[in-house]
């Protein structure tokens, strides 16, 4: 079989930074606010008062010191604590295919193609912006690309999962070049109310060309591909299109992002490490043989810890595991993809691995070769 490559990678990020200083003020003012407002209700006991956020906790717990959101302004108004976008219409371009086409263009350009060589895209996200038409083809719109795109979810495997399908699309004879992209507008779904979570996500997009006889200087050669799923509500997003017709309707707040971060912890990390390390022994290949390691960008604890239990030693240069989540905050499906974008040193004959993991559960597991 021809060998199948990601020939360029690109991104975009929102414009404005905010740092965990500006996001626990924030939260603690409207913390105080509430619980001097219902300050007879919590002398009662009738409500339970809210707890401050620290900037210690933060990144102790996660490693995230700063996020780029989209609207910055709205999200720590504590009149208003999310952002205000524009509303979607058939006049304009939707946000998610405006940040798309941005980091598409980087990608495009990185693999030294243009659009018309393009032959289908294929949009992964955790979070669909609309039902129909798909994003998909409003980017190919866009950008003049002929063929074939679609959109998927799978949490914050989509990225990988994207690459995967783009990559037995290739194989299969269907396409020979994919663009792949990955718009995570996270800000919509946090809920910047809760403690448990207000700090951890940030909106950006990644955009990556898979195609077969790339000669870009910076193809990287797909060797294999792991993927598992197993069904855990653990991460949970019940926002869909049955809201609108629930019995019952629901809060707002109900429709956010929700998770059990312990036992998504606890859960996770093995079966992260146990998938890399199977999937190395299939592969001949020991952890050695693996220069870096782009893993998702939840947690920088967890992620040491995968390191830890695949590499059997904690003392491991941090180089080989870059972490881009002190900057960016938790980017969703775009985080493993967005830290190979900005940490790549492989040089010639050596190894990568790409791995994503979150809701689902999923996980996907890519090793690629320097060439
Ligand atoms: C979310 C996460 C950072 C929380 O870290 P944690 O160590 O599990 O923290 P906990 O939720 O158990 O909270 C520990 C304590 O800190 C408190 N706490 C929670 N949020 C806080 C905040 N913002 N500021 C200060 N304290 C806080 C809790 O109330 C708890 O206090 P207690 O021990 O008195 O009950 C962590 O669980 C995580 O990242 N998990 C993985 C999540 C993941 O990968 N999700 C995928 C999403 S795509």
């Amino acid at each position: 079989m021809e060998n199948i490559y990601i020939s360029g990678t690109g991104y975009w990020k929102a414009d404005e930074i905010v740092t965990n200083d500006e996001l626990v003020a924030s939260f603690n003012s409207y913390v105080e606010r509430f619980n001097n407002e219902n300050k007879l209700e919590i002398e009662a006991g009738a409500i339970k008062p809210l707890g401050l956020s620290s900037v210690e906790f933060i990144e102790k717990a996660s490693g995230i010191k700063t996020r780029y959101l989209i609207d910055k302004k709205n999200c720590l108004d504590i009149d208003v604590m999310k952002p205000v976008l524009r509303q979607e219409s058939s006049e304009n371009i939707s946000i998610l295919a405006e940040m798309s086409v941005h980091a598409a263009k980087e990608a495009l350009n990185q693999a030294g193609i243009e659009a018309k060589d393009v032959d289908a895209v294929i949009l992964g996200t955790s979070h669909s912006a609309r039902n129909y038409p798909a994003v998909a083809c409003e980017v190919m719109d866009e950008l003049g690309i002929e063929g074939y795109g679609y959109d998927m979810l799978i949490g914050c495997s989509s990225t990988t999962f994207a690459i995967s399908n783009a990559y037995s699309d290739i194989a299969s004879g269907l396409a020979n070049t994919v663009l792949v992209i990955n718009p995570e507008l996270t800000s919509p779904h946090n809920d910047f109310t809760l403690r448990d979570s207000h700090f951890i996500f940030g909106d950006a997009c990644v955009a990556s060309v898979i195609q077969k006889n790339s000669t870009s200087e910076h193809r990287v050669k797909i060797l294999d591909r792991k993927l598992v799923t197993k069904f855990s509500s653990n991460i949970r997003s019940d926002f869909g299109y049955l809201n609108v017709v629930e019995e019952n309707p629901r809060d707002q707040k109900d429709l956010f992002f929700k998770q059990n971060g312990k036992s998504v912890f606890k859960e996770v990390c093995p079966m992260v490490a146990n998938l890399i390390t199977d999937q190395l022994q299939a592969a001949n290949l020991e952890a050695s043989d693996i220069s870096q390691f782009w893993l998702h960008q939840a947690n920088s604890n967890m992620c040491r810890f995968i390191m830890t239990k695949i590499l059997g030693t904690s003392d491991y240069d941090p180089k080989m595991a870059p972490m881009i989540l002190g900057d960016f905050g938790n980017v969703a499906s775009a985080g493993s993809l967005l830290s190979f974008h900005l940490n790549n040193h492989l040089e010639k004959g050596d190894k990568g691995i790409i791995c994503s993991f979150g809701a689902g559960y999923s996980i996907c597991s890519l090793i690629i070769e320097k060439e």
